[in-house]
Parts: structure tokens; C-alpha cells; sequence
């Protein structure tokens, strides 16, 4: 037997002063969407903001349903945004963040299991590494330069 020991990066921010421009405005476009969430169950809003390789910013918010299992993460939603409008346009960046009304959430919030998985597949598609930027409704601000930093040993087309 041996051990397979697997590093990923990630790089904490005092802040999201401490980002770099395009980060924060990416933070910010993020922010300004979290009013569109529809989260009526889990009175926990998130919003995503992605900035494409054209320049395009596009943000998406999680849509809750009564039945439960059928609501769509904030991640999936914009994701989903840019295949119906952007379909060949490779994503560079995106930025998640949070506001709950049961809670007061002071640390970065990270992209669920699923969405991990689809933010892979933009990656693998399109053969280009995607920033995510996690981001809570205070404190310290997580990025890691590429999904394979949150989801290693990932199943992708190479499997198949
Ligand atoms: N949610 C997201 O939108 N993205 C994630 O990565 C984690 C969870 C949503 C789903 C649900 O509407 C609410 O947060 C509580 O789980």
C-alpha cells in the first residue's frame, strides 16, 4: 500500500478589501443579485456571479420549490444562464456569496457537492480553469484558482 497525498490551494482574504478589482466587482455584481434569490423555504439566499472570457457578466440565484429536491442552487442557475446565452464562451471566474435570514454568516461559503461537479464540467469542457471566489456576508474571503481545488479526484469525460 502507499499514500496518495493530494494538495489543493486555497488563498484567504483578510477581507474582500484585500481583492483584486476584477475580483470585488465580480463580489459586488454577486451581492447586488442576492435580492433575486427565491428562497422562501431556507430563508438562505445565495447568488453567483460569473465573469465570462468575453468580458460578459452573468449571476444567477438559487430557486427554491415546495417540492424540495427540485430547487436549483445559485451555481446551477448561472451556469445554466450561460449555456442559454453564452453557449461557446469559456467561463473565467465566479464569485458565490450569501445572506440568510435565520443567521449571521461570517465565514466564505462554499459551492455544494453538486455544484462543484457542474463547475467541473465547465472546466473540462472548455479546457480552462475557473477562479471561485467564496464569499460570506462578512469576514474572511476565500478563492482557489481552479474547482480541482474543491473537488479533487473528480469524475469527468475522462472516466468514460
Ligand atoms: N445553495 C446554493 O444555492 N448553492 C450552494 O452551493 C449551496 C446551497 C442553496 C440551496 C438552497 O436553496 C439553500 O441554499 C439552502 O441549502
Amino acid at each position: 500500500m502507499k499514500e496518495l497525498e493530494i494538495k489543493v490551494k486555497v488563498n484567504v482574504f483578510k477581507g474582500q478589501a484585500e481583492l483584486s478589482a476584477a475580483d470585488a466587482a465580480l463580489v459586488k455584481a454577486a451581492q447586488k443579485a442576492l435580492s433575486n434569490a427565491y428562497a422562501p423555504y431556507s430563508e438562505f439566499r445565495v447568488a453567483a456571479a460569473v465573469l465570462l472570457e468575453n468580458g460578459e457578466i452573468l449571476t444567477g440565484t438559487n430557486q427554491e420549490n415546495a417540492s424540495f429536491p427540485a430547487g436549483i442552487c445559485a451555481e446551477g442557475t448561472v451556469l445554466s444562464a450561460v449555456s442559454a446565452l453564452f453557449p461557446n464562451v469559456a467561463v473565467r471566474k465566479m464569485a458565490v456569496t450569501v445572506k440568510s435570514a435565520r443567521q449571521h454568516i461570517a465565514h466564505p461559503v462554499a459551492p455544494c457537492g453538486i455544484c462543484r461537479q457542474r463547475i467541473s464540467e465547465y472546466e473540462t469542457r472548455f479546457n480552462s480553469d475557473i477562479e471561485i471566489i467564496m464569499v460570506g456576508e462578512e469576514g474572511e474571503v476565500y478563492t482557489v484558482s481552479s474547482i480541482k481545488d474543491l473537488l479533487p479526484l473528480s469524475f469527468s469525460n475522462a472516466d468514460l
